[in-house]
């Protein structure tokens, strides 16, 4: 279970009105991309999603307890930069959530619970394509795989939520589609449920179980300040995606292709299925 439930959100700063009665549950296992104009306050709803931040007023509730006022495991979070440490390798990056939860103030693991650490971490780096580049740093690393070793390092956590914001926005379109076979993927194969903040539009609609558009309904300039966004657009996507029902045949498309009544005749058979 991971089911948000987000209950008459206030966002404010000093004067200033960002986010204004937003109510929203997201069920568990979902997958809802939040779009919006520049500046209505996306990436600060997903901060008070994350823990960073605290709503001005309204309550944000994870499987009917309040969030804690800081970030936690049960939590992960990609940007669309910054999110690794340029620093550590790349295994060191993936290492370094479980590291912290074993020690807070030393940062290290020892003996047999480093060498299961180690494994974990090698199976993610294997899972989102990056075996071969364990102890490369990430300015070695192309902007793609910068992207997927921030998704590994956020998942050796198995968090209940994966919080995205705008992930892929600065990859190449090849790339960009490449990652999101992946994103399906995993989201397919984990328990979680995923917010990702996007600006394209394809993207929400590619990935999505649903799409929330934030929007302020006054935005005169002299209005800018005294209201804030809200959500003005709920669509559920059609047909619908349920996590876990990836097409057999092809695990990052949403399956299962029997429902679509044909059959695709350049797939090998599979026997009685
Ligand atoms: N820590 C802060 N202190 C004061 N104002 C802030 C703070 N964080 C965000 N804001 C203001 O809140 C508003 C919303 O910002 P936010 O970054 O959430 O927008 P956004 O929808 O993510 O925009 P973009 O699409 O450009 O990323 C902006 O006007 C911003 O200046
Ligand atoms: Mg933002």
């Amino acid at each position: 279970m991971s089911e948000l439930r987000i209950e008459k959100v206030w966002k404010e700063y000093g004067d200033q009105i960002v986010l204004e009665d937003v109510s929203l549950t997201v069920d568990s296992r979902a997958f809802v991309a939040l779009v919006g104009p520049s500046g209505c306050g996306k990436s600060t709803f997903l901060r008070m999603l994350l823990g960073q931040e605290q709503p001005t007023r309204g309550n944000i509730l994870l499987d009917g307890v309040a969030l804690p006022s800081e970030p936690g495991a049960d939590r992960g979070v990609v940007f669309q930069r910054y999110s690794v440490f340029p620093h550590l390798t790349v295994l060191g990056n993936v290492l370094l959530g479980k590291e912290l939860t074993a020690s807070r103030y030393k940062a290290r693991l020892f003996g047999a619970a480093r060498r299961s650490a180690i494994e974990e971490a090698r199976q993610l780096i294997a899972e989102v394509g990056l075996t071969g580049a364990e102890d490369k740093y990430p300015a070695q690393l192309s902007g793609g795989m910068q992207q997927r070793l921030a998704l590994a390092q956020a998942l050796i956590m198995r968090p209940k939520v994966l919080l995205l914001d705008e992930p892929f926005g600065a990859l190449d379109p090849g790339i960009r589609a490449e990652i999101h076979t992946l994103m399906k993927r995993l989201w397919h194969e984990t328990q979680m449920t995923v917010v990702m903040v996007t600006h394209d539009m394809r993207e929400a609609f590619t990935l999505a179980t649903r799409v929330v558009a934030f929007e302020r309904r006054r935005d005169r300039p002299e209005e800018k300040e005294r209201y804030g966004a809200t959500i003005t657009k709920d669509i559920a996507i059609w047909p619908p995606r349920i996590a876990g029902a990836a097409s057999i045949f092809s695990p990052d498309r949403d399956g299962p292709v029997a429902s679509l009544g044909h059959r695709r005749d350049d797939l090998a058979p599979l026997g009685d299925i």
